[in-house]
């Protein structure tokens, strides 16, 4: 008897297919999200589940998940994750490092010109029939070009947003947990700065470090107020780490000049002020959603699962923190 799986939310047909060689496969081709109590229905007989970021797998759910063995998230960051509980429960988790970064650092640079450059708030004006002809002070945005850009959290996203830079012939700085080693900030054309420093000299601040209790709203009031009065803030990484309410008054009140968003705290749920503010440029959480890079990291993360559970060793297996 083929082992048992469940597909959490709608994948592509290739990785449905690829999973049906090996597993006798729940799909759930309908996407709608699961409430914990259905999902821990679904798992209650499963061996293994294809999951994403809108499945919280915890301590509470893997109690009532006797035969599960592996959750193998189509995503990179791993937050929705309980890596404690995983193991106290003997189950492996995987994500999908390697596959999505080069789009999400694309989609990054499409929030820093939006926002920098204002173009959709530009594009709504338009569409709204207000236009009435050309104006010298029409719009005006700030520059990214020459401009110093703030990287908080440089990993593979960072490095590759570090990377496209160079093209507007900016400057690099960068924080991190840990100084990268000097070939890759070579690589990178970036100097390593503490966070203060960071926060004082960026004009554009973009955000690439993943969440967790440690960068729980590493970016708030405190620090919104060491930054340049005109710069902006990008965050494509996860919501939480910013302070979406103290962000917002930061907005209101001209202590930043605006910011690019595809992250929320309690996403899909948003702030209602931020739809008030014509200051922003905000997105439902597609960085990494070009077609191809969303097929790559399905096809991952069913690999992953086929490995967990043929061999016990999937290739992006995650392991708690030390
Ligand atoms: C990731 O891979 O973590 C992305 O946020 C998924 O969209």
């Amino acid at each position: 008897m083929k082992p048992k799986i469940l597909v959490t939310r709608e994948v592509f047909s290739e990785a449905l297919d690829f999973l049906g060689q090996h597993f006798d496969v729940t799909p759930n081709q309908g996407d709608a999200p699961m409430s914990p109590e259905a999902l821990a229905k679904a798992l209650a007989d499963k061996n293994g589940a294809l999951i994403t970021l809108t499945e919280k797998i915890d301590a509470a759910l893997l109690a009532q998940c006797p035969k599960l063995k592996a959750v193998c998230n189509i995503a990179v960051g791993f937050n929705n994750i309980d890596l404690n509980a995983c193991q106290a429960h003997g189950v492996m988790a995987t994500n999908t490092p390697g596959v999505l970064e080069d789009s999400t650092a694309d989609f990054t640079w499409a929030l820093i010109l939006a926002t920098a450059r204002r173009v959709t708030e530009a594009e709504q004006y338009l569409r709204a029939g207000k236009w009435s002809g050309w104006k010298l002070k029409q719009f005006l945005g700030v520059d990214v070009h020459h401009a110093t850009l703030g990287i908080l959290g440089m990993g593979r996203v960072g490095q590759a947003v570090a990377r496209r830079a160079r093209g507007f012939e900016m400057t690099v700085l960068y924080h991190n947990s840990h100084r990268l080693s000097a070939e890759v900030e070579k690589s990178c054309h970036a100097a390593y700065v503490s966070l203060d420093e960071l926060l004082a000299r960026a004009d554009i601040l973009t955000v690439h470090t993943p969440y967790s209790p440690a960068t729980h709203h590493l970016l708030g009031t405190t620090q919104f107020a060491k930054m340049k009065p005109n710069a902006i803030l990008i965050n494509a990484a996860r919501g939480g780490v910013v302070d979406d309410a103290a962000l917002i008054t930061a907005l209101k009140q001209g202590v930043l000049a605006g910011a690019g968003l595809d992250v929320f705290e309690n996403e899909p749920a948003l702030h209602a002020d931020f739809l008030k503010l014509t200051n922003v440029v905000l997105t439902p959480h597609i960085a990494s959603s070009s077609e191809a890079t969303r097929r790559r990291m399905a096809m991952l993360a069913a690999e992953n699962l086929v490995a967990a559970l043929t061999t016990g060793k999937p290739p992006n297996l995650l392991h708690p923190p030390a």
